[in-house]
């Protein structure tokens, strides 16, 4: 059987969908690889600016790296522009999406509302509500989006400042999409980790 045998799904049988099941899990065991190409897409994206969306990822991340950060939120500062490419008005919402199942919850809702966050640093000057984040006031994880839009994101347009490669991130990319999805150990609900553990900073900053 190399082909489901039905035109229309509710004409499956069980050997079509036990087949398709084993073809997703093949499938799904190479999104880290689908994702890091992705981003090397996103070099040729969004012009203006000094830097590349890659750089700009790239830079976000090696600033995490720096910072001390976990794996979770090294993967999410990598990823979090990723929604650049197909979703430029939402790109918060659609990164956070790839990364909700194998990320801690935390880390998925910084990155979903990190678009909202950002306008602090610049939407008074295109007419926009640069208080946007205001709307979250109160909620747990909103110092944390502070954190990362103030120290990783708005920081990280800098084409002097000297970013690990891709390949230095991807074994970390490779080992959060391996995880099991939504499994409770990783999204670990409403816990917080500090995106700085200065710590764990000084021996990779050594
Ligand atoms: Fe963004
Ligand atoms: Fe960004």
């Amino acid at each position: 059987m190399d082909k489901v045998k039905f035109t229309a799904m509710k004409d499956g049988d069980r050997e079509d969908y036990e087949f398709l099941t084993r073809h997703e899990i093949e499938y799904a065991s190479k999104t880290a690889a689908r994702l890091l190409d992705a981003m090397v897409d996103l070099d040729e994206s969004l012009s203006g600016y000094q830097v590349t969306r890659l750089g700009h990822s790239l830079q976000s991340a090696t600033r995490a790296w720096r910072d001390g950060a976990d794996t979770d939120w090294l993967v999410s500062a990598l990823l979090h522009d990723i929604g650049d490419i197909y979703a430029p008005y939402n790109h918060d919402e659609y990164a956070a999406a790839i990364l909700k199942p194998f990320v801690r919850e935390q880390c998925a809702w910084v990155v979903e509302k990190h678009g909202d966050f950002q306008k602090l640093y610049y939407a008074h000057l295109v007419g926009g509500d640069p208080h946007a984040r205001d709307a979250y006031k109160g909620h747990a994880y909103y110092e944390d989006c502070a954190t990362f839009c103030e120290r990783w994101d708005q920081a990280s347009f800098d084409p002097d400042y000297p970013h690990e490669s891709i390949d230095f991130f991807r074994p970390l990319v490779e080992e959060v999409f391996a995880r099991k999805a939504y499994d409770p150990a990783v999204i670990r609900a409403g816990e917080r980790v500090a995106l700085v553990d200065p710590t764990v900073a000084e021996g990779r900053n050594a």
